[in-house]
This record gives structure tokens, C-alpha cells and sequence, in this order.
């Protein structure tokens, strides 16, 4: 049994439907403008009360503990956290795995200290621990812009997307996101048709259109890096799955599926060819 003390907080992953990268900043990093869905596939976190921060992580970087300090930093909180996860997400797999960990991580320590802040006051605080954590502290379907800083919600609360099935695949390659954006060439100018095909495709439910709205400019750096999202790409696409394209930074590729049964069969054929596979479904806030 869990005591008084300890939170318990499923941190979902997420895939990028849209990512399109502009020019380099000032700070070094891309500006952006991405469509980002959280999926079922979770980690667990748990926070307990303690006297200073840990994790079972393994991570010498690990951004939970940097969100759960930056966190006790922003709200003037003098305690410590430990944090334990169990991992589901694969790593520097272009899911927001560490990112999932962190945005959980400090969802729970509003609730372990009491603090009563909203997801985007919390998610003010994020951006300084990883580029995707706002996006996944806010959840559901974001709108994700700047360098990731920039959060909204597409749809309101109480108009979510109709839930659709996706399956993963992944080639078991560890992708740097930092190495992936050093190789992307910017977008010349924007494409408002971008955003707006994904936004108008999700907002009648028409997997088809979603589909054809996927855009991802950080796939053709990750494939010239690791040709072996190349062949996750293929496999995935001669299994039958719509709109094949990588998520994020990469290495885990992703497509839509009519239904989880239709959806369970091409994971277990990707599965037989050695990728990791997983069916999943899209998550509401
Ligand atoms: O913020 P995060 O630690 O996830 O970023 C990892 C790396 O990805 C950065 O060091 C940077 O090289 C690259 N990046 C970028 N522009 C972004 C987000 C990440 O260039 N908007």
C-alpha cells in the first residue's frame, strides 16, 4: 500500500503529428511549431517526501530531478523528493519519454506539496528542464511553438479529439536530438496549411486527413544519421499502417490503424521482423 506521503502519476508519452523547424535562435536552439498528441503508452512515476532529491532512474541528468528542484526552486518548497519510475517509453526514441517523467514528476509534486497551481503555471516552469516537458505537463493535443515554451491546448476541454489508434515501431537505434536539429535544414518560410490541415483533420475525426496532414522535418536529418529508421519506416508502411512517419527527433516511427485488432496485428508482424512495436491510442487531457 502506498502511504499518506507518495504520489503516483502515469506520465504518457507522446508523437509529434505535426513538426515543422524554422531558423536558429539566439540561444542556440530551433524555433518551432509542432502539433503534439499524447498516446497511451506510460511510464510510472511516484514521488515520495524526503529530505533531498533522488531517482532510481540511473540518469546522472535524469529531468525529473531537475523539474522536481526547479519546481521546489519556483514554489519556495524546502523539502526533497524521491522519485521512482517505471520505465515503458524507450529511451532517445523520439516518444518524450524523459520528458513524460519529468511533466508527471511535477504534476505529483503539486499534489505531494499541496501547491494548487495550474497545469500552466506548472508548465511556466518547465521549459528550463526540456523543450517537450510544457507540452506534456498541459497534455492531450498541444500546440507547441517557440522552442517549446509556447503551449495551448488545439481543442478545448470539453471538445477533445475523437480517439484514434496508432502503432509504434522502433528500430532500437538511440537518436541525439541535439545531432538530428544540427543536421536540419530550416524552412525557408512558414506553411500555414501545415497547422491548419492537422487542426481541421483532427476536428472531424478523419484519420484519413490526419494521415495526409503529417509533416516531421527533423525525419530526413534522423534518417541520414540512422538508416535503420528508413527500414522501421518501410516495414511499418508494407504492414498496412496509414501516414508512416517518424516522431520527434526519432528513432521510433508511427502510423494510424483503423481499429486496435487491425492495429495489434501489424505490431506483432513488426514485432517478428526484431522491431520493438507497440498499439497504442491517442489520450485526452
Ligand atoms: O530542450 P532539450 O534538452 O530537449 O533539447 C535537446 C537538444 O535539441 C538541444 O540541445 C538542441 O540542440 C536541440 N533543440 C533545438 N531546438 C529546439 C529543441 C531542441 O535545437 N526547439
Amino acid at each position: 500500500m502506498l502511504s499518506k506521503k507518495t504520489v503516483e502519476r502515469k506520465a504518457f508519452a507522446k508523437v509529434n503529428l505535426t513538426l515543422e523547424v524554422f531558423g536558429t535562435r539566439d540561444d542556440g536552439y530551433h524555433t518551432l511549431r509542432s502539433v503534439v498528441q499524447q498516446i497511451s503508452l506510460c511510464d510510472t512515476v511516484t514521488v515520495e517526501e524526503a529530505g533531498t532529491f533522488s531517482s532510481d532512474s540511473g540518469f546522472s541528468d535524469d529531468l525529473s530531478v531537475k523539474a522536481a528542484k526547479a519546481l521546489a526552486t519556483a514554489a519556495d518548497v524546502r523539502k526533497g523528493a524521491a522519485i521512482k519510475t517505471v520505465k515503458r517509453i524507450p529511451v532517445g526514441g523520439g516518444l518524450g519519454g524523459g520528458s513524460a517523467d519529468a511533466a508527471a514528476t511535477l504534476l505529483a509534486l503539486n499534489d505531494l506539496w499541496r501547491l494548487g497551481w495550474s497545469r500552466e503555471r506548472l508548465a511556466s516552469v518547465a521549459v528550463d528542464v526540456g523543450s517537450d516537458v510544457p507540452a506534456l505537463v498541459l497534455g492531450g493535443t498541444v500546440l507547441m511553438e517557440g522552442r517549446g515554451e509556447k503551449v495551448s491546448p488545439l481543442f478545448p476541454r470539453d471538445a477533445p479529439i475523437k480517439p484514434f489508434h496508432l502503432v509504434l515501431a522502433n528500430p532500437g537505434v538511440f537518436c541525439s536530438t541535439k545531432d538530428v536539429y544540427a543536421k536540419c535544414t530550416s524552412r525557408l518560410q512558414e506553411t500555414p496549411s501545415i497547422l491548419y490541415n492537422m487542426r481541421s483533420a483532427l476536428e472531424c475525426g478523419d484519420t484519413g486527413a490526419v494521415a495526409e496532414a503529417m509533416v516531421n522535418d527533423l525525419q530526413k536529418p534522423a534518417v541520414a544519421l540512422h538508416e535503420e529508421i528508413a527500414q522501421a519506416l518501410e516495414a511499418l508502411d508494407d504492414a498496412g499502417a496509414e501516414g508512416v512517419m517518424m516522431s520527434g527527433s526519432g528513432s521510433t516511427v508511427f502510423g494510424l490503424v483503423r481499429d486496435e485488432a487491425r492495429g495489434s496485428e501489424i505490431a506483432a508482424a513488426l514485432k517478428e521482423q526484431g522491431f520493438w512495436a507497440e498499439c497504442v491510442h491517442t489520450v485526452v487531457r
